[in-house]
């Protein structure tokens, strides 16, 4: 029998990856999302990429009883990958309750439920952005790296996520954990069936380049050439989608064979190299061969200069690496890109 693993916001954009890079690894998948950001026909696509079709359930994590009975109905589950969240930083900031109820709440159900379960482990969707902007000494930023202050609410919920799951380790619960903070991920699968969908103008910054590229936005605006950076734009780690999805299937492996060194461990999931905002929207070009409008604007409120991984625990601990390059991460994203407007979906 395999061994069954819970995918929560396993709809969404990096869940959907993981479902299929954990069935490809012999997982038996139970997806748990309230479509809130995702949409169900992602349960068609994931079977067309992995020839598998993974159990589905819409349902809200936070609706306690509901999680309830869903552990009760796929009885073994082992454990689980927390993705479900709200996660559009400006809108956290209009509504902070929502996103606290949410975010916290769904932990919080998880945590209980998982020894009566007897489920031993939980991997979490942590963020670069528990770091803010690290000091000059500490770029590349290692796991040790202080934290700082979030700058909004969503960040903020990231940051109590983390102490959850350490107090709850820490008062004896059985469980482990591992805590995965993602730099910038970014693509979709090569087969193009599953990706990113933002809805709406997109807020981040590689659907907007492939947007603006297809003609459905007029410009991009690059957020401030001035900051203290060789080309005066941002700079960040972007991380394939599916290499980022990878590393969740040996952060499982790492639980369910009891190779943890610690109940909580956290590792930095990023490509160790960083990129600008410029450098990105020319390798874009280059490689898709279309241009992008943009033009200079200024900075965007709460931005961070630069950050990108020290992903040394990640390569050396896990044995876990990214692999793809730039060029083929964004080559993916423009293919997905124009598989949406061949669907006629943007
Ligand atoms: P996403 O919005 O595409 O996926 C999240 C999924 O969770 C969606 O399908 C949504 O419908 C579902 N969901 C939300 N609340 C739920 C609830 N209460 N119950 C059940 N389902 C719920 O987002 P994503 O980009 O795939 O992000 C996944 C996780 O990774 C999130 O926790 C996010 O905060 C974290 N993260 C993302 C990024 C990024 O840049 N995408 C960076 C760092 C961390
Ligand atoms: C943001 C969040 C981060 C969250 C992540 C995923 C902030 C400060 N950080 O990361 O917490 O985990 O999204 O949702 O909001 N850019 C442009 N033009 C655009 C869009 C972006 O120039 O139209 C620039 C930004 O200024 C930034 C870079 O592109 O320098 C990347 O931006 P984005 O994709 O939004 O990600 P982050 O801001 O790094």
């Amino acid at each position: 029998m395999k061994t069954r693993i819970l995918v929560t916001g396993g709809t969404g954009y990096i869940g959907s990856h993981t479902v299929v890079e954990l069935q490809n690894n012999g997982y038996e998948v139970i997806i748990v999302d309230n479509l809130s950001n995702s949409s169900a026909n992602v349960v068609d696509n994931i079977e067309k990429v992995s020839g598998i079709r993974p159990h589905f359930e819409k349902l809200d994590c936070c609706d306690l009883s509901g999680m309830d009975a869903m552990f009760t109905k796929y009885k073994g589950i082992k454990a689980v990958i927390h993705f479900a969240a709200s996660k559009a930083v400006g809108e956290s900031v209009q509504k902070p309750l929502m996103y606290y109820r949410n975010n916290i709440v769904s932990l919080i159900n998880i945590l209980d439920l998982m020894p009566k379960h007897g489920v031993d482990g939980i991997v979490f969707s942590s963020s670069c952005t528990v770091y803010g902007q690290p000091s000059k000494e500490n770029l590349p930023v290692t796991e040790s790296a202080p934290l700082q202050p979030a700058e909004s609410p969503y960040g903020n919920t990231k940051q109590i996520n983390e102490e959850i799951i350490q107090d709850t380790v820490k008062s004896g619960s059985p469980i482990t954990s591992i805590l995965l903070r993602y730099f910038n991920p970014i693509g979709a699968h090569p087969s193009a069936l599953i990706g990113e969908l933002p809805n709406g103008v997109p807020m981040n910054l590689v659907p907007f380049i492939t947007q603006t590229a297809m003609g459905i936005r007029k410009e991009l605006s690059i957020f401030g050439d001035d900051y203290n950076t060789p080309d005066g734009s941002c700079i960040r780690d972007y991380i394939n989608v599916v290499d980022l999805a990878k590393a969740h299937v040996v952060a499982i492996d790492r639980i369910l064979k009891q190779k943890q060194l610690e109940k909580v461990e956290f590792f930095n999931l990023g490509t160790g190299k960083g990129l600008s905002v410029l450098e990105l929207v020319k390798t874009f070009e280059e490689v898709t061969g279309v241009k992008v409008n943009h033009k200079i604007v200024g900075r965007r409120a709460g931005d961070i200069e630069q950050v990108w991984a020290n992903p040394d625990k990640a390569n050396n601990v896990l044995g876990w690496k990214a692999e793809c390059t730039t060029e083929e991460t964004l080559e993916s994203a423009w293919n997905w890109q124009k598989k949406l407007r061949e669907l006629g979906i943007q």
